[in-house]
């Protein structure tokens, strides 16, 4: 692998991953329970704010992107395209704080599903790049040019 995309590019683990958390019903949970955390933490009232007051359609494609990234069933891609996360968050003010506040409610979310701990500390720790990898404000984001020389995805 090419180690200059493996900090920024979502990376796509193995189908192991998915049928670990329990398929597709298991990412719903999953969801469900991260929008809950996003619903009630007061550090995350920030993000919530960037979103529409119903979630429902959120949590329908955020289920269809964790299905395929996880190594599911490639409904996202067919539905929407290629995902260019980082060029679909370019509307939203994400900088450290809003980035630690998706990944803290992921945390919690992992932990009310009951994932493994190895699950979930390898989940979160790709989490993390991807999250990382859509900072567009604040010390250091991650700019386009340095993108551009670090992944293969257009943002
Ligand atoms: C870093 C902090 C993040 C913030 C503040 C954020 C915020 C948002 C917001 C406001 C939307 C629009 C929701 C809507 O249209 O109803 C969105 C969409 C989305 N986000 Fe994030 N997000 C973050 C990180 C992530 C990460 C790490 C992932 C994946 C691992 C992710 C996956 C998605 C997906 C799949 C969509 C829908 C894209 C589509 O329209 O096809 N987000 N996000």
């Amino acid at each position: 692998m090419n180690t200059a995309t493996a900090n920024t590019q979502p990376t796509l683990l193995p189908s192991p991953h998915f049928e670990m958390l329990g398929g597709e019903a298991g990412v719903v949970r999953l969801v469900n329970a991260f929008y809950r955390h996003m619903d009630t933490r007061p550090d995350a009232s920030g993000i919530r704010a960037m979103h529409e007051p119903d979630l429902t359609s959120t949590k329908g494609v955020l289920v269809l992107f964790l299905c395929e990234w996880l190594g599911g069933p490639k409904d996202y891609s067919a539905q929407r395209g290629h995902p260019r996360l980082r060029m679909r968050h370019t509307g939203f003010s994400i900088g450290v704080s809003e980035r630690d506040a998706w990944l803290a409610c992921m945390r919690a979310a992992l932990e009310d599903v009951g994932a493994a701990p190895a699950l979930r500390e390898a989940l979160m720790s790709s989490f993390f790049k991807t999250a990382d990898w859509m900072r567009n404000t604040g010390p250091n984001p991650a700019t386009p040019s340095i993108i551009s020389t670090t992944t293969k995805e257009s943002s």
